[in-house]
């Protein structure tokens, strides 16, 4: 069990430019517990629904087809990464999982201030849709979530990019 007070309590720390990311995929017992596909379908759901109501809703499509799509793949993706059925595999095509979702979002000049943004979106998604999981689980899913979110990042303050490659991402056992 976790309080929404707890979960909006997860911390963040800032992304540092061409700096090695290290991080583990969340655990399955995160996936179990938060109720499998359909709970993490609900959590993600309200996640985009609150997206539209942030202002990084301007980088996802605008028409609703297209954004339930995202919506969609964004579940499988989730569902897959937490160690559940591997729905998403088509999508990667064949490419490591992790991978491929840092070069999804090389096509968008993501900033930090951005990552911010999402990641306190999905905080509040948590807050709402994960009241019913044990918060060392959440801390596990979003230990994730914060460290990837890092390479996201490709746009700087000053102006610069950089795009993070893979290898210098480590996934720990
Ligand atoms: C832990 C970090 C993140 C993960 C795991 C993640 C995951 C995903 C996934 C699974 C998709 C759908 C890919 C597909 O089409 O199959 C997606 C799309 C997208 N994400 Fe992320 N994301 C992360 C962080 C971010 C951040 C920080 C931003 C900042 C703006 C962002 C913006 C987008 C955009 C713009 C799309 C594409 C929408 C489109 O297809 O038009 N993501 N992300």
């Amino acid at each position: 069990m976790a309080t929404p007070r707890e979960i909006r309590a997860l911390e963040l720390t800032p992304v540092e430019k061409a700096k090695e990311v290290h991080f583990k995929n969340p655990p399955a017992a995160f996936y179990d517990a938060i109720g499998k596909e359909e709970g993490m379908k609900s959590l993600m759901y309200d996640f985009y629904d609150k997206i539209y109501e942030s202002n990084i809703a301007h980088f996802f499509p605008q028409d609703e087809a297209e954004f339930d799509e995202v919506k969609f793949k964004n579940s499988k993706f989730f569902i897959q990464i937490c160690g559940g059925p591997k729905v998403y595999e088509g999508e990667a095509k064949g490419m490591d999982l992790n991978e491929y979702m840092i070069r999804v979002h090389d096509d968008f000049s993501i900033t930090e201030k951005s990552r911010i943004e999402w990641l306190g979106t999905m905080r509040e998604a948590l807050a709402d849709k994960a009241q019913h999981v044990d918060m060392a689980l959440i801390k596990e899913f979003w230990d994730y979530l914060e460290k990837f979110s890092k390479l996201t990042v490709n746009t700087f303050d000053d102006g610069s990019t950089y795009y993070a490659a893979y290898t210098k991402a480590t996934e720990d056992k």
